[in-house]
């Protein structure tokens, strides 16, 4: 496994690598590894010559500084992990490597970027835009995988890539959620639950899987929403953001009836640690 820590060299490597013919796969990633990450690399490997992963924390998509201060670092065990799992190549740039000046681009996307993570965390989705797009210049994968525990990040990013990338001919390959045994998603910020939040944070996912059952059965978008607001508030550590039933590609909002191509997302503050969790219908 090769490390960079610098575009020109990574861009050298990659072009040689192009023009043997290599199919390039790419993961990006904000370090704090775990098996989420690694089934994007597996999936990769196995469609692709060469697999890149990333390791960069973002700040430009932090618009809580406390919370970029509070992200879990550890890029050691992320190497190690990432070597033993047959990672071809990490890119772990600094800051000023990734933003030499202040990337000051704004990425008109329309309501995919607006609603739900975008209405509560203002700025995030164009900061994702700003390092995915520098990212996906510099890679020019044949395959970026992201992961749909992030499942707005996925139409954002393919949004972004659309309007603003009409030369990337790479696919935007969405992967399942990997989940705990126990049904938790798999997210770097359970590094910072204690045991008895852990124990809390089940409740996100089996209100997950009741509403996946309920809407089976014909539930309303009211029924289903009601339940989440009422299920979640049983357990005095957690403490909803929002509860929003999208189109699964637009991300609108869906009322009433639900159709089959709808998704549940969810944003859940489990003591201090904000929790995201989503179910396609
Ligand atoms: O999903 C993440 O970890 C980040 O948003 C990403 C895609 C690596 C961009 O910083």
């Amino acid at each position: 496994m090769e490390i960079f820590y610098e575009i020109t060299p990574l861009k050298k490597k990659l072009a040689a690598l192009k023009s043997q013919s290599k199919k390039i796969g790419f993961v990006a990633t904000m370090g704090a590894l775990h098996a989420g990450h690694i089934s994007l690399v597996e999936t990769s490997n196995r469609e692709n010559d060469i697999t890149v992963v990333s390791i960069f924390v973002n700040p430009t998509q932090f618009n809580n500084k406390e919370d970029l201060e509070k992200y879990p670092r550890n890029t050691e065990a992320d190497i190690r992990l990432l070597e033993d799992n047959e990672c071809d190549i990490v890119f772990i740039p600094s800051v000023e490597e990734m933003y030499p000046e202040e990337d000051t681009r704004v990425f008109e996307l329309g309501s995919v970027a607006e609603v739900m993570e975008g209405k509560f965390r203002p700025g995030h989705f164009n900061g994702v835009c700003q390092i995915v797009s520098k990212l996906l210049d510099i890679i020019s994968p044949d395959n970026a995988y992201f992961g749909q525990k992030d499942y707005q990040q996925i139409a954002v990013v393919k949004a972004m890539v659309k309007k603003y990338m009409p030369k990337f001919k790479g696919n935007i390959v969405p992967c399942p959620i990997k989940r705990e045994a126990d049904g938790l998603a798999l997210s770097s910020r359970n590094s910072h639950l204690n045991p008895e939040q852990r124990k809390s944070a089940v409740l996100i996912s089996k209100t997950l899987f009741k509403v996946k059952e309920m809407s089976d059965n014909g539930a309303t978008q009211k029924e289903i929403t009601d339940f989440v607001k009422k299920n979640i508030a049983t357990d005095a550590n957690l403490c909803l953001e929002y509860v929003e039933i999208a189109d699964k590609d637009t991300l609108l909002p869906v009322e009433g009836n639900l159709p089959v191509n709808a998704v549940v997302c969810v944003t859940v503050f489990d003591g201090s640690t904000r929790l995201i969790d989503n179910i396609l219908l």
